[in-house]
């Protein structure tokens, strides 16, 4: 990537920015109270290293004119002017972060339950009140209620779901393990993650297929990238912007109602009032989001994020977890060896037992998700000054945490470009630092899914090693990524199977 080329792009357009810069200021000029706010940032944003701001704009030219590149420029900077630089979205002061220390402390501390207005707005189009996008005392009502399903204790009501759908997969692979052609795994995971998260979170009862499933995950992909690219643009750009693809906004709206609908359609929101339903102890998402504390408007709010947020991150580490074993043949011996153990050859289906057994298995996951972290970019909002090190940071600051960086540390991790599960021995995990691996970040944002996740990556990737040895032509370095809110393979998850005897 030449950067260079962008530099040179400025003076042309600079000349562009004075007139239009003139003309924007007048227009964002929204009262005394702003230009403190602005003033202050402007003084403390003066201690911090960072690209060279223009009038109006900031540094985001560089962001609208290549939204393609957004994350790799994130990226370059941090190389440029070290683990905390800082950056001007049009007014808005953001500091960019990639120090384990930094990054404990403001994701873990309480004053930074917030992922800031941008992200509450773009996310909250589609999420609206959902626990992803929400923020204040009503994300802090519905985290408390809806983390209650999610608790490791009760996931085990999960499990029969998981290996009914897993099953599926691998006897939808059959054809495949006789046909030398590759083929692009995650068109089978997707459809099962979707259909787990459905069944598991909503007691849906009919499955969607894989040309709907297939709609609905391109939908959620393009909302996810133009919200990520939208959170760079000056505000007043990005709301010029969004009113032409209103449109196309509601179209994809529509599309991501679908769980919605079903769940509507099956009846499962109406309140049953017998005793039985009150005293039920295994309850699902559904079962929490029946409550009177939730208003309609909400429980679809909700039934969107879950669905989302439930199947579409799996998707992408579950099939990158089988390409990456495709291509590490010694590693994926490891774990059917592990497997072999656990499971003596049965074909039975995966207990909790079996899945607390699966440690190497573990350490692969863990090493897919710290080369390839799901969510790369996390935001938080300060909702007071915040002491880093020796800065004091103003609040309203939005921090931008780079995740792909602090997974690179070689202090941390020791040849960060190889592929090692040893990175998360036993030993190593005892000492890395807090803040140093975030694959489902941490504090009171963390992922609600976290354990979940798991226990799906887990019972999906072993059913299927246990039945086929998988291969690739490729080498790691040929996966190439697209960073922008989620991580996904460009040029897909191409692997071949055959049966293991
Ligand atoms: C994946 O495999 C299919 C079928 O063999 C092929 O058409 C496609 O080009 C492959 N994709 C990549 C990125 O190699
Ligand atoms: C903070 O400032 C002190 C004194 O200037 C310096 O010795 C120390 O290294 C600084 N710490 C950090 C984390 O920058």
């Amino acid at each position: 990537m030449k950067f260079t080329e962008y530099f040179s792009l400025f003076s042309l357009v600079q000349a562009f920015c004075v007139f239009i810069s003139i003309f924007f200021v007048y227009g964002t000029y929204d009262g005394k109270k702003q230009n403190e706010k602005h003033s202050r940032h402007k003084w403390y944003a003066s201690l911090f290293d960072g690209p060279k701001p223009v009038p109006y704009f900031g540094n985001s030219l560089n962001f609208i004119l290549h939204p393609e590149s957004i994350a790799l420029m994130l990226m370059f900077y941090t190389q440029k002017y070290g683990s905390k630089y800082r950056l001007w979205i049009g007014q808005k002061l953001s500091i960019v972060i990639s120090d384990a220390s930094d990054a404990k402390t403001i994701l873990i501390g309480n004053k930074f339950t917030s992922k800031g207005d941008d992200f509450h707005d773009l996310f909250g189009r589609v999420f609206k009140t959902g626990t992803f996008s929400d923020q204040g005392e009503s994300w802090k009502k519905s985290r408390k209620i809806l983390q209650q399903p999610f608790k490791s204790i009760l996931l085990h009501n999960y499990i029969d779901t998981m290996n009914e759908e897993a099953r599926k997969i691998v006897k939808e692979l059959q054809p495949k393990a006789h046909n030398p052609e590759m083929f692009d795994v995650s068109d089978f995971v997707g459809t099962a993650t979707f259909n787990i998260a459905c069944k598991t979170l909503f007691d849906l009862k009919e499955p969607v297929s894989k040309e709907t499933h297939y709609i609905f995950r391109k939908a959620a992909e393009e909302f996810e990238t133009d919200s990520f690219n939208l959170m760079f643009y000056p505000k007043l750009i990005r709301n010029i912007k969004q009113l032409f693809a209103k449109k196309k906004l509601n179209h994809i709206f529509n599309i991501m109602e679908l769980p919605y609908r079903k769940v509507i359609l099956e009846g499962k929101l109406k309140v049953k009032r017998d005793k039985k339903n009150d005293e039920q102890v295994d309850k699902k998402l559904i079962d929490y989001l029946k409550s009177d504390v939730f208003s309609d408007e909400e429980k679809k709010a909700q039934i969107m994020t879950y669905s989302v947020g439930g199947s579409e991150t799996l998707v992408i580490s579950i099939s990158l977890t089988l390409l990456i074993l495709a291509i590490y043949h010694e590693i994926q011996d490891k774990v059917v060896d592990e497997l072999k153990h656990i499971f003596n050859d049965d074909d039975r289906d995966t207990t909790v037992d079996d899945i607390k057994q699966m440690h190497y298995l573990e350490q692969v996951l863990k090493e897919v998700m710290r080369l390839f972290p799901l969510a790369p970019f996390l935001f938080r909002t300060a909702k007071e000054d915040v002491i880093l090190g020796n800065h004091t940071i103003p609040s309203g600051t939005e921090f931008i945490i780079n995740v792909p960086a602090l997974h690179n540390n070689p202090t941390n991790f020791p040849n960060p470009d190889t592929f090692d599960p040893e990175h998360f021995s036993a030993e190593r995990c005892r000492v890395l630092p807090k803040g140093s691996y975030l694959p489902f970040a941490i504090g009171p944002r963390n992922c609600i899914g976290k354990a979940f996740a798991m226990y799906e990556m887990k019972i999906v990737c072993s059913a299927i090693l246990r039945k086929y040895r998988l291969h690739s032509i490729i080498t790691k370095e040929d996966i190439k990524v697209k960073y922008s809110f989620v991580l996904d393979s460009i040029e897909g998850y191409n692997i071949s199977l055959s049966e293991r005897k």
